[in-house]
């Protein structure tokens, strides 16, 4: 287990430390269920949420094979590539990221800012792209060259699920649901393998007909040595499909933030609080249970453009 390199401890140093806010609300208290919030959102202005516990020790690793660029794959809104920029930028490292799909005649404020940090944009064809996601471990990828360091898309590897673990190691009192939204699992998988039963986690699929991912999600804990059966996906609340965002998903959104100052955002945390508050509703949780949620970041990916 390597010691954080000394680039990457003072990059660390300039972060806040994530609270856990309690989110008082009727339904909750009729229902007898402690709700909090863990505020990895407000982890760094740029770096934050789910995207810095999953960078941190892969660009550990980075930083002492003497890498001098990463190189990642990212939609044009894509969370992740912007904290990788941004990391990259002030660790020194250059980087480079994948874009999925034709470069738009309109950059998004995503891309602008990737490259406003210095990140060299390729972008790829849907049908290469989906190809870039065989390469899930370093080597192996063509277009590498010396002193490169690939990561996959959205940082997930089991690296990722290390810094992710550190999260749960943070509360400080016992709970009983842990709550993430899932895009390739990775968050989820790090919090199942800090979490031992009878705690539950709780992961809710953002993308449609996301079945798949309970074998990855399987595979990386199998890799850590874990079998663990006190995890569930739930795959009913991808709202219509990744990005999509429904009126009544909006208005949730809005009305949560008048009424507990958390902003949301409709790709990832606005559907996860949403499943959760139908999920209270349905009595899915038992009397008695306290619930964490985690604010995973990405309000950078909803911007006015
Ligand atoms: C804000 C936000 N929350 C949650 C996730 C899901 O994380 P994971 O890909 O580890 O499932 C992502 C990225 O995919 C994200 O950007």
């Amino acid at each position: 287990m390597r010691v954080l390199h000394p680039r990457l401890a003072r990059f660390e140093r300039g972060f806040s430390v994530s609270t856990l806010q309690r989110i008082e609300e009727p339904l909750f208290a009729r229902l007898k269920l402690e709700l909090w919030i863990k505020r990895d959102d407000l982890l760094h202005p740029v770096v934050s949420g789910n995207k810095w516990r999953k960078l941190k020790y892969s660009l550990n690793d980075a930083l002492h094979q003497d890498a001098r660029c990463i190189v990642s794959m990212g939609g044009a809104y894509s969370n992740f590539l912007h904290a990788l920029a941004f990391a990259c930028r002030e660790l020194g490292l250059c980087s480079q990221g994948f874009v999925r799909g034709e470069m738009p005649a309109r950059l998004s404020p995503t891309l602008l800012d990737l490259r406003g940090f210095g990140m060299a944009l390729h972008f790829t064809p849907r049908d290469a792209y989906r190809e870039l996601r065989l390469f899930n471990t370093a080597g192996g990828l063509p277009m590498l060259s010396a002193g490169d360091y690939w990561l996959p898309e959205g940082g997930s590897c089991l690296q990722a699920l290390r810094g992710v673990g550190e999260i749960v190691r943070e509360i400080a009192f016992g709970y009983d649901f842990f709550c993430c939204a899932c895009g390739t699992g990775a968050t989820l998988a790090g919090l199942i393998g800090e979490t031992p039963p009878p705690q539950k986690v709780l992961g809710v699929a953002v993308l449609k007909n996301a079945g798949y991912l309970r074998g990855q999600v399987a595979d990386w804990l199998r890799e850590l040595g874990l079998k663990r059966d006190n995890w569930e996906l739930l795959l009913d609340y991808h709202g219509g499909g990744f990005g999509k965002a429904r009126t009544e998903l909006l208005d949730f959104m809005h009305e949560f933030q008048r009424r507990h100052g958390v902003r949301l955002e409709p790709v990832y945390t606005g559907k996860l609080l949403f499943a959760v508050f139908d999920l209270a509703r349905r009595g899915y949780f038992p009397a008695g249970s306290r619930i964490v949620v985690l604010h995973s970041g990405g309000l950078q990916g909803w911007r006015e453009e």
